[in-house]
């Protein structure tokens, strides 16, 4: 594996309990990538995700992350090389302020200053969070409550930044500013691993992206080949 590899992921596999939800799942995502994961409801995409940071189900298979084997490492653990995930749903601390949500991501951390810096760079990014910094995160708009959840996976400093239906629900006006955001983060240097029900979003986004159904990749390619590519437009564009 070289190191031009950000995450290489072999015959992944997750079960739960007798469901077989990802079934033998190959994906690479090379440094200094976004790179998408699209498909329908239930295809396994939060599935794949969730195994890659060892949060789902049975899994099985290899995962490779900037060279170092993670198949079998607790998530903490995951964290601590450097990857981050904004989960489906976002997961907030409801009731504690977005500064408290913030300092969660960074609650593997030391390095005070470099945490400050990395806080006040989210506020830059997502200036509306300023002044919503005391309020409790429930009290923010859907797409507010987006930039929390994207702003404390940040504050782990990621290499690379899972992202799983960071859109989802948003009007389109906070579609376009999350997808700013993520070309943004991105050109900071981070590598961004995309999933997406929203198909145009992710693969105006994405250089590359795989399409999940029934827990396989049934198509992979450039964005622009996917893009005019009449099964992708007809089952997942809308055209
Ligand atoms: N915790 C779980 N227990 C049982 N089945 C699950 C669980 N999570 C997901 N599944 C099933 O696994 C399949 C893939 O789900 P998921 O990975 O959430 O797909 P997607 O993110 O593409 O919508 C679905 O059939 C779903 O019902
Ligand atoms: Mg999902």
């Amino acid at each position: 594996m070289t190191t031009t590899t950000s995450l290489s992921v072999r015959d992944l596999r997750v079960r739960y309990g007798g469901v077989t939800a990802v079934d033998g799942v190959n994906l690479d995502l090379p440094r200094g990538a976004v790179v998408a994961l699209i498909g329908s409801n239930g295809a396994g995409k939060t599935s794949v995700m969730n195994a890659v940071m060892n949060l789902a189900g049975d899994s099985s298979g290899t995962r490779v992350f900037n060279g170092n084997d993670i198949s079998k490492m607790r998530t903490d653990q995951i964290v601590g090389l450097g990857m981050a995930l904004v989960p489906e749903g976002r997961r907030l601390f409801p009731y504690m302020t977005v500064a408290e949500n913030l300092t969660m991501g960074a609650y593997l951390r030391r390095d005070s200053a470099a945490i400050q810096r990395d806080r006040d760079r989210v506020l830059e990014v997502f200036p509306a969070l300023r002044e919503k910094l005391n309020q409790p995160a429930m009290s923010l708009s859907g797409g507010q409550q987006q930039m929390v959840a994207i702003g404390r996976a940040l504050m782990s400093s990621p290499r690379l930044l899972l992202l799983d239906e960071p859109t989802i629900g948003l009007a389109p006006a906070v579609v376009d500013l999350i997808g700013t955001t993520i070309r943004a983060i991105n050109r900071d240097g981070v590598d961004v691993l995309l999933v997406e029900q929203n198909a145009s979003v992710a693969l105006d986004l994405a250089s590359y992206a795989y399409v999940i159904d029934d827990g396989n990749v049934v198509m992979q390619g450039s964005s622009e080949t996917l893009k005019h590519d009449n099964r992708v437009q007809a089952a997942y564009l809308g055209l």
